[in-house]
């Protein structure tokens, strides 16, 4: 960044700033007084949105136009952030997604899906947590999907990429525990983002009443945040069942640790 961060709050870096989300927690962290490093692949969109907050909020607010799922424009942002000492928070938010059967799914969105949701969110990650580490604070806000709980049937790539993030997220919660450094994983249902348009399954296929709007999912997700939750599912009513889903997954995992085929597979050695 090539001016160093006025705000007591620090930097952060919100990636996929454009639209959708992203966009809406550009403009609530910036009303929370953070400086801002937006990361989009559209100029002109980071351009306007950099000048409204500016010009809104006493914050300092940066662009990056990078393409996170090539190799190149993960290098360079990864650069970016690893030379600025004064980000505090990051929102790995950018996403892509394909609705249909696996075989409908080019090998160009398969790669797409894998660099932008698991890889460019993983580098990005390790990138802000050594300038975190150092100084034993920070917080990282991943943003999963309730596909990632649930392997929906047109969902195969975009699932795996999204219970990755629930994976990952989860491992390094526990790794960090105990430290000043919190990770947050947000879990939004259908949201009315541009994501659906290039999805292959326009949003208007999907019932109306089960569509939140960006500003309600980023509000409850920072309200989620600021109570200390681990994970954050805005459209969940009953928490109850996310404690049995994560309650059942510790169970299942300490079930496996037997060393031994199960009884009802009949091997006899
Ligand atoms: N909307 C939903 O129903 C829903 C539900 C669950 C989870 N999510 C997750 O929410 C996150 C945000 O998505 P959204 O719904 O807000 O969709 P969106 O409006 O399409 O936003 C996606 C953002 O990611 C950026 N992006 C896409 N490809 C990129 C690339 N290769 N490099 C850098 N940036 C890239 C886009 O900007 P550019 O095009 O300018 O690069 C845009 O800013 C995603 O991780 C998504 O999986 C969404």
């Amino acid at each position: 960044m090539s001016k160093v961060s006025t705000s007591k709050l620090g930097t952060a870096v919100i990636t996929g700033a454009s639209s959708g989300i992203g966009k809406v927690y550009a403009d609530r962290l910036a009303t929370r007084g953070y400086d801002l490093l937006l990361v989009a692949r559209r100029a002109d969109r980071l351009q306007a949105i950099a000048h409204d907050l500016q010009s809104l909020h006493s914050v300092h607010v940066e662009y990056l136009v990078a393409d996170l799922a090539s190799p190149t424009g993960l290098s360079e942002t990864i650069r970016k952030i690893t030379a600025e000492p004064s980000i505090t928070l990051l929102v790995n938010n950018a996403g892509t997604v394909f609705f249909g059967p696996l075989e409908t799914t080019s090998q160009t969105t398969l790669t797409t899906m894998v660099a932008l949701n698991v890889t460019a969110l993983t580098a990005l990650t390790m990138a802000v947590l050594t300038t975190f580490q150092k100084r034993n604070s920070g917080m990282i806000i991943n943003i999963g999907s309730v596909g990632g709980f649930n392997g929906l049937s047109i969902l195969a790539v975009y699932g795996g990429t999204k219970a990755y993030v629930l994976n990952f997220t989860q491992a390094l919660q526990k790794q960090l525990s105990g430290t000043g450094i919190r990770v947050q994983l947000v879990t939004p249902a259908a949201t009315a983002t541009e994501i659906w348009d290039t999805s292959g399954f326009p949003i208007s296929n999907v019932d109306p009443a089960t569509v939140m709007s960006t500003e309600d999912c980023v509000d409850a997700s920072l309200q989620g945040l600021d109570a200390g939750e681990l994970i954050t599912a805005p459209a969940l009513e009953d928490e109850g069942v996310l404690r049995s889903f994560e309650a059942a997954s510790e169970a299942l995992f300490n079930a496996t640790q037997t060393g031994q085929a199960a009884s009802r597979y009949g091997l006899t050695r």
